[in-house]
């Protein structure tokens, strides 16, 4: 694993953009695996700067993400549909027939979660795939648990995630239950895995990752078996590691 050291969220977003871009420039038509979340939106809005400035060309990128709500529409602004359009889709030149999801209104979840996977491999698996990092560990919605998921499937999010997410709704029985999303094997097939980090309140959660046991309770831990990891993070989020 790579560990980039940045100064602060702002320069977490410039190195982690950096990296991304040049995923794109070295193979235009490469299929990025793409992550919502708070901790990604400063990446994301400087991707769409180096695209009005004409560094960065979308045209043949593929995308992929890693989780949806289960049935919250599309067109509701806490869906992670509405959020990629919102942060990155529609200020970049990506086709929208290009860019994939899974359907949280397809309720049927093991045909949306089986289709889902097909469809990642048919466009031969992520070259890029850009993580945040849950308070527990989590990464997608990937929650710690006895194993460790293979493929994409149905979560029901474990309390301490809906708390973290309610600042987005209305109240936490606004927020949805369950969730699609990418198992830890579709996670680990990427061929570069990039993880973004900000904040003192991940320290703990980013040295027991890295630097603790492998085991499905950290289920970000398992990137250590990766082979291709690039883990940037501030020094707030740093704090903890061992030096
Ligand atoms: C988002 C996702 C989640 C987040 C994680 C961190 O698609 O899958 O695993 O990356 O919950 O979220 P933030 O960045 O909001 O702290």
């Amino acid at each position: 694993m790579r560990i980039y050291k940045a100064t602060d969220y702002k320069d977490m977003s410039r190195i982690a953009a950096n990296i991304i871009a040049s995923q794109v420039v070295l193979k235009p038509d490469c299929v990025l695996g793409l992550a919502t979340g708070s901790t990604p939106i400063g990446t994301y809005e400087n991707l769409v700067a180096k695209y009005e400035s004409g560094d960065l060309d979308f045209s043949a990128v593929r995308t992929v993400n890693l989780d949806e709500y289960k049935s919250l529409p599309r067109e509701n602004d806490q869906s992670y549909y509405y959020f990629m359009h919102d942060h990155l889709f529609d200020h970049v030149n990506v086709k929208p027939e290009n860019t994939y999801l899974p359907d949280g209104t397809k309720e049927d979840a093991a045909k949306e979660c089986e289709k889902y996977e097909e469809l990642i491999a048919s466009l031969g698996g992520q070259d890029l795939q850009l993580l945040g990092l849950g308070h527990n560990g989590h990464i997608g919605f990937n929650e710690p648990a006895e194993d460790f998921a293979k493929g994409t499937h149905c979560v029901d999010l474990q309390e301490s995630t809906i708390e973290a997410n309610k600042r987005f709704f209305a109240s936490a029985d606004d927020v949805p239950k369950q969730a699609y999303t990418m198992g830890i094997g579709t996670i680990m097939q990427a061929k570069k895995i990039l993880i973004v980090v900000s904040g003192e309140d991940k320290a703990e959660t980013v040295a027991k990752a890295f630097f603790g046991p492998i085991t499905p309770n950290v289920p970000a831990s398992v990137l250590q078996l990766h082979p291709d990891v690039i883990l940037v993070a501030d020094e707030a989020a740093l704090s903890k590691i061992p030096q």
